[in-house]
């Protein structure tokens, strides 16, 4: 039994153990949870050193104070951006999948948030920062919403509703494993946007995807300080942090609408997670945990998705510049993002992305008068 267990945590992203995989944060983790536990258990055996850089570092006792400084330095607003610059058709048929993918995961911020707030309520520091975060996260929201729609694939206004009435369960009771939970999520949301954007030819979205995945980064180095200053208080806590690894932790999960649609989701991310990637995962790993766990995160990102079609690797240690083939990603469901369930009430939908996207894109053309023309060909188009 518990080798069954193991495997299927070890080989998360493989043929079935992805269904397990894709249901390990549904009422179902009162099961997978302790296997996760014991795997994570077997693999960092509680005598592993503390990483000495880990050790090295000393943490404030109130880390938002610093962020706070950081972020008001870098503050900016999405409708500054000038959309009427967006060449969409540039894109391959997998990046503009890609973008609905993206979108999804920023559109999860209100369902996932109260979850958070939660947890973080009595912690003053991490409620404090959950304010900024959120702020931060809207930009990411709105300019991937922006772009759909100059992509001329805008979502239905119920679309959205449907992900914003997830009632999301929390990760976890414990405001630490939340925490973890989201360090987590922003490491991966780094990565996997600073690739995407390394591989579109619009420079428009190259540049909004590199400034979304340097907030990410940001988000994720203020978790990763409040987790290892956890850890160096509490060494048996990396267990719990192997076991957010390993369960990758994300809200498509519960966010995606169907089993199937989890798996096309996470499928489309790894395929921007590379050598260059799993490198730097791994590094992170063995600076929280003592031990990077190569073999480990081998085995779990082998066979996730077919291999490189350029160079043939297994995508995790393709080292290719460019691997965006031009196909589209073979997805279960490929049109998810048009399906809405019957309203109940048939009540109409006040979802104001669209309301959102045309106000903003006003008040950008007024900012920027050079767009002026542009903006308007297609804004009536
Ligand atoms: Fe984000
Ligand atoms: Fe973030
Ligand atoms: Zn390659």
């Amino acid at each position: 039994m518990f080798e069954t267990v193991a495997s299927l945590a070890e080989r998360a992203f493989r043929a079935s153990a992805k269904y397990v995989f894709a249901l390990n944060q549904s009422r179902l983790k009162v099961v997978t949870d302790p296997m996760y536990e014991a795997v994570a258990a077997r693999l960092l055996p509680a005598d592993t050193p503390l990483s000495p850089r880990l050790l090295a570092q000393s943490y404030d006792h109130n880390l938002f104070l610093e962020y706070r400084t950081r972020s008001r330095k870098l503050e900016y607003f999405i409708e500054d951006f000038d959309f009427s610059q967006a060449k969409p058709e540039l894109l391959t048929p997998r990046q503009r999948q890609m973008m609905h993918t993206v979108a999804l995961g920023e559109t999860s911020g209100a369902a996932v948030a109260d979850g958070f707030l939660r947890a973080f309520r009595t912690m003053p520091e991490l409620a404090a920062f959950f304010g900024v975060w959120f702020v931060e996260e809207l930009n990411h929201f709105l300019g991937y919403h922006l772009y759909l729609d100059r992509m001329g694939e805008r979502w239905p206004a119920e679309r959205g509703l449907e992900v914003a009435e997830v009632d999301f369960l929390p990760y976890a009771d414990d405001p630490m494993e939340v925490a973890a939970c989201n360090m987590y999520q922003e490491l991966l949301g780094f990565l996997v946007y600073r690739r995407f954007a390394s591989q579109v030819k619009d420079p428009f979205l190259a540049n909004m995807l590199d400034r979304f995945a340097k907030d990410e980064l940001r988000h994720y180095k203020f978790y990763q300080s409040v987790v290892a200053r956890r850890i160096q208080q509490d060494p048996s806590f990396r267990r719990v942090v192997l076991k957010v690894f390993l369960k990758a932790t994300s809200p498509y999960n519960q966010v995606s609408g169907g089993v199937r649609n989890v798996i096309d989701h996470l499928e489309a991310g790894a395929f921007y997670f590379r050598k260059p990637e799993f490198e730097y995962f791994t590094k992170q790993v063995e600076f929280l945990l003592g031990d990077p766990l190569e073999q480990v995160f081998a085995n779990y990102f082998r066979g996730a998705i077919p291999p490189c079609t350029v160079c043939s690797h297994e995508a995790y240690q393709c080292s290719c510049e460019s691997f965006d083939d031009g196909e589209p990603q073979p997805r279960r469901k490929p049109e998810w993002w048009k399906h809405v369930s019957p309203r109940v009430n048939g009540a109409p939908v006040d979802m104001p992305i669209e309301a959102w996207a045309n106000q903003l894109r006003t008040a950008a053309r007024g900012a920027s008068p050079a767009a002026r023309p542009a903006a308007a060909a297609t804004a009536s188009a």
